[in-house]
């Protein structure tokens, strides 16, 4: 193992793989932003303050009333059966079709990512992703030791033209793809939908090089503006593992979410499921199934898209009026985030322990590529806080980049206008 310098006493027993696990530096960090007096644009937490307790305490009651002994019981490895059927018309409501039996329950999407990084990955397979990618992902693919190729994105999406430009190569070196994972729809960090003609060539290009496609749509019935895209499975239900959530709609204390996959692939998601959890908690899926069978869950979907959709809005004011100029955002149509460039010459992973000073906080980009980098990125939350706390975070936040900027100014540095892309393959915005 590494013979680099340890304060873990058990250094050396751990596996290989844990040595790709991402650093913990910036998690230390960020652990102190749960402090009252620093406003956090950094966490990636729903507004689950916007439900109604009442709805959630009657809800479980009934659960427990009606059948108390198989809520504490264990489940099926692949789902609570009735639950299914709420998921499919999760599905539809997206326009995606689906079948009860084409669905596997799992705790949460997380735990989809991580038994299909199980179940395909060998060491040195290749894998693609978008550049930056969801932080969890990146994690469960790195621990199985793959080569993972990041795809730049533009406001577009994957640019696509790279995509082919990669899986060409992959295949020349006779590392072909396995799969090439995408968040469609409100990306985390980037907050960019995937155009509908990216997404048909996307698929055109995994049907060539025959690969297969993992779609992950927490977000996708979090649109505040524009008109939905297909997903990714509507239009090639044989290629792609699609992950859904119940974490965005409903409660991510809950630990709910699923696969729909081709039913091999669904098999193969099954052992590992079995070896990794038995199954997931019944109780949970059968509160998940009243709530979404006698609740008005689309109700509730409106108005957290209202509350979502004001904090968007103040995030972008707020941008614009402090940092028009200095910074480039991206301007989501829905989700949680807006993801930041700063000038190249501000390291935002540096920059945070002065943010923290100032009593904001926000997650580097550097976390969302699985080698480098994001270094001039930051991605930031409006979900959480209110529109009031937004705006003075935003504020902070811009005092703290107006102060490296004359730092860097002082340092003889040119600051042109607006930053372009910085580091390899970030996304821009408007
Ligand atoms: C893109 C993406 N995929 C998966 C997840 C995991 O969600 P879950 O709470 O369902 O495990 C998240 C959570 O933020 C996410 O942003």
């Amino acid at each position: 193992m590494s013979p680099k310098f340890s304060l873990d006493p058990f250094e050396e027993q751990y596996a290989h793989r844990t040595s790709s696990m991402l650093s913990s530096e910036i998690r230390d960090l960020l652990s102190v932003t749960a402090r009252p007096d620093i406003i956090s644009l950094a966490g990636g937490l729903p507004f689950t303050q916007a439900f109604d307790p009442e709805i959630i305490l009657n809800t479980v009651r009934s659960v427990l009333e009606h059948d108390h002994a198989a809520a504490l019981q264990y489940g099926p490895t692949d789902g609570y059966a009735p639950l299914k059927h709420n998921l499919v018309e999760i599905m539809a409501a997206e326009g995606t079709p689906c079948f009860p039996e084409d669905i596997m329950i799992t705790n949460g999407a997380q735990q989809g990512l991580e038994l299909i990084a199980k179940i395909f990955i060998n060491p040195g397979d290749s894998i693609i992703t978008e550049a930056p990618s969801y932080v969890g992902a990146l994690n469960s693919f790195l621990s199985y030791q793959p080569h993972i190729h990041p795809i730049a994105m533009d406001e577009h999406g994957m640019r696509t033209d790279l995509l082919e430009q990669t899986l060409a190569e992959l295949v020349g070196k006779d590392a072909p793809a396995k799969f090439i994972y995408v968040v469609p729809n409100f990306h985390n960090p980037a907050g960019i939908t995937m155009s509908r003609e990216r997404r048909f060539r996307l698929l055109e290009l995994a049907h060539e090089y025959d690969c297969l496609v993992v779609e992950d749509n927490p977000y996708g019935l979090l649109r505040f503006d524009g008109e939905p895209e297909p997903s990714l499975r509507s239009l090639d239900e044989g290629r792609v593992i699609y992950l859904g959530t119940l974490s965005k709609i409903f409660a991510a204390g809950m630990r709910i979410g699923w696969v729909a996959a081709p039913h091999p692939i669904l098999d193969k998601l099954l052992l590992a499921k079995q070896s990794a959890d038995l199954c997931s908690s019944t109780f949970t899926q059968m509160v998940a199934h009243r709530y979404f069978g006698s609740e008005d869950w689309r109700g509730q979907i409106e108005h957290l898209k209202e509350i979502y959709r004001g904090r968007r809005d103040a995030m972008l004011e707020a941008l614009e009026e402090h940092l028009g100029g200095i910074a480039r955002w991206t301007r989501p149509q829905g989700g949680l985030f807006v993801w930041v460039t700063l000038p190249d010459f501000i390291k935002a992973s540096e920059m945070l322990a002065a943010a923290i000073s100032a009593k904001v906080a926000y997650v580097p980009g550097t976390g969302f590529f699985p080698y480098a980098g994001g270094e001039c990125c930051m991605r930031l939350n409006f979900s959480y806080a209110d529109e009031e706390t937004i705006r003075e975070g935003i504020k902070r936040l811009s005092k703290v980049i107006k102060h490296e900027l004359s730092l860097a100014r002082a340092l003889g540095y040119d600051i042109g206008p607006l930053p372009g892309e910085c580091g390899t393959g970030e996304v821009t915005g408007g």
